[in-house]
């Protein structure tokens, strides 16, 4: 899709279709009240006749004939009761919109809907969510199907109406940067909505090496096993050795920031498909555990936008990528591994393998002297039941840390949630033959699992989000949604922004 920004009032647009917002009950917004003078009264007279009551996600395609110096269409959508007018319904009516005009043969529209008034966000705000409703609405993971349905006359290019010509500059850089982070949230989808045959550690590698084409600032490296072997990462290998897979450790440097400046890490957990090992997962859902590699793949797609917005960061990826499987070969309940950072550790359930292969991830990243350490993982299925799939579990080791990852999801509307790190759960973890198991049983599973991961993190500022409930919707509308992709570029501008 094509954006733009623009300013001027609706009834002066020579478009295919102008996009303005009614709520309920019949009560037009401003932009809607321009068109309807220069119409002399078609939308009031519509409204009148009932045909448009204003209820969120509500369409009505006008046809305006006459006059030549005006848009051909005039789409009206339902933004719900004005003093009801939240984030979501601004969200949903842009994306209705969207999907209203993509059906329609209008390939290009004016959309006036940044210009509502919504409690606490400006302009920008509006017009970055809004090219994030607009993508999140047209995304389609089709390549794996031989026919697909494609639109005869698809929506190819939006502009964005902003209120008046102040607004522009401040308007446009938050169109590149919706644009920037739908990108990267697109990338993320794709990678986890591929299946476990196609998406492998070796194709996530590949896709890394693809990454660095026309961006000279990236570099990735790719650690094959036997280097892992040489680095002591029993903890990864254990978990890879039952798989035919062999295991990747992905590496994408960018730099974007000074020389010598202290990098920011992200550690994202690319377990391709996660059967659960020895410890075997029940049938039901587990095609589910492709997603697996979702923190893997935000880290891909953080690292997108923040080199398609040049941010002036440095920045490294870290993608630990294995498959867990039964096998002979695999880890067994009761078996002791060493890690890289030289604690051992009894696998008591070979199905918390994502902690295994962060540990080993995590002790290499010391070797950047890293600024922080963020590591991004579909790790428990606790994490769930504790916060369903509205916000991310978030834990860390330094408190102004998960603060910004606090108010970087408000922000971006990708919300994460705090889980104490105390002492107190680290108890859970004793084991009588290593120096600590990878399970601490049935109470707090999210926090026992940041509290193993924070044994290999204390040479650092770290924080851990926990995605389980948040990195895909399952049911009808299943596939990967991109998260924490939004949080975590926010994350970075804010930083850029602190500058
Ligand atoms: N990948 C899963 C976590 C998961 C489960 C994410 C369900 C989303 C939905 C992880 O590797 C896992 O299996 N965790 C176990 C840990 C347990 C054995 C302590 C879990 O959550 O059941
Ligand atoms: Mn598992
Ligand atoms: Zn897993």
């Amino acid at each position: 899709m094509e954006y733009s920004v623009k300013s001027g009032s609706p009834e002066k647009q020579r478009t295919a279709c102008v996009v303005v917002g009614v709520f309920e009950p019949r009560r037009l917004s401003t932009a809607a009240e321009q068109l309807d003078q220069a119409t002399g009264g078609m939308i009031s007279a519509v409204v009148r006749r009932g045909d448009m009551e204003g209820k969120l996600g509500q369409t009505l395609l006008l046809h305006t004939n006459a006059d030549t110096a005006m848009t051909d269409r005039i789409l009206l959508v339902g933004c719900g009761k004005e003093r009801e007018f939240n984030e979501k319904n601004y969200r949903a009516t842009v994306a209705t919109a969207a999907d209203t005009l993509n059906q329609t043969g209008a390939m290009e529209a004016a959309c006036y809907l940044p210009e509502l008034h919504l409690k606490g966000r400006d302009i920008p705000w509006k017009v970055r969510q809004a090219v994030l409703a607009v993508e999140e609405a047209l995304y389609r993971f089709d390549q794996l199907k031989s026919k697909k349905d494609t639109e005869r006359r698809p929506l190819r290019r939006l502009i964005l109406h902003v209120p008046s010509r102040r607004d522009l500059n401040d308007g446009e850089q938050a169109m590149r940067e919706g644009i920037a982070i739908a990108g990267g949230v697109g990338l993320a989808k794709d990678l986890g909505n591929l299946p476990g045959n196609i998406c492998t550690p070796a194709y996530l590698a590949k896709k890394a090496a693809d990454l660095t084409k026309h961006q000279e600032r990236l570099e990735v490296e790719v650690l094959e096993e036997a280097q892992m072997e040489e680095l002591g990462m029993g903890a990864l290998l254990s978990v890879s050795r039952g798989s035919r897979q062999p295991a990747k450790l992905i590496v994408m440097r960018y730099r974007g920031g000074a020389e010598g400046e202290k990098p920011i890490v992200l550690v994202g957990k690319g377990l391709t498909f996660d059967a659960g090992g020895i410890s075997l997962k029940p049938a039901a859902a587990m095609d589910e555990m492709k997603y697996d590699m979702c923190g893997g793949a935000s880290v891909f797609g953080t690292l997108a936008a923040a080199m398609e917005l040049a941010l002036p960061l440095n920045l490294i990826g870290v993608v630990p990528s294995s498959e867990n499987l039964p096998d002979g070969a695999a880890n067994k309940p009761g078996d002791v591994v060493t890690s890289m950072s030289g604690q051992t550790i009894e696998v008591l359930n070979t199905d918390a393998e994502g902690r295994l292969i962060l540990a080993d991830a995590l002790t290499y990243s010391e070797r950047f002297d890293p600024e922080t350490v963020i590591d991004i993982a579909t790790l428990t299925g606790a994490c769930v039941v504790a916060l369903g799939s509205h916000a991310s579990g978030l834990l860390g080791n330094h408190p102004p840390l998960v603060n910004d990852l606090l108010a970087a999801g408000r922000e971006s509307s990708d919300r994460a949630w705090e889980l104490p790190l105390w002492d107190d759960y680290q108890e859970q973890l004793k084991s009588p033959f290593a120096d600590m198991a990878n399970i601490g049983g049935k109470e707090g599973g999210t926090i026992t699992a940041g509290c193993f991961l924070s044994r290999f993190t204390r040479k650092f500022r770290w924080a851990h989000l926990d995605i389980a409930g948040t990195a895909w919707r399952s049911g009808e509308k299943k596939g990967s949604t991109g998260r924490p992709v939004p949080l975590l570029v926010q994350y970075l501008l804010d930083r850029v922004a602190e500058k």
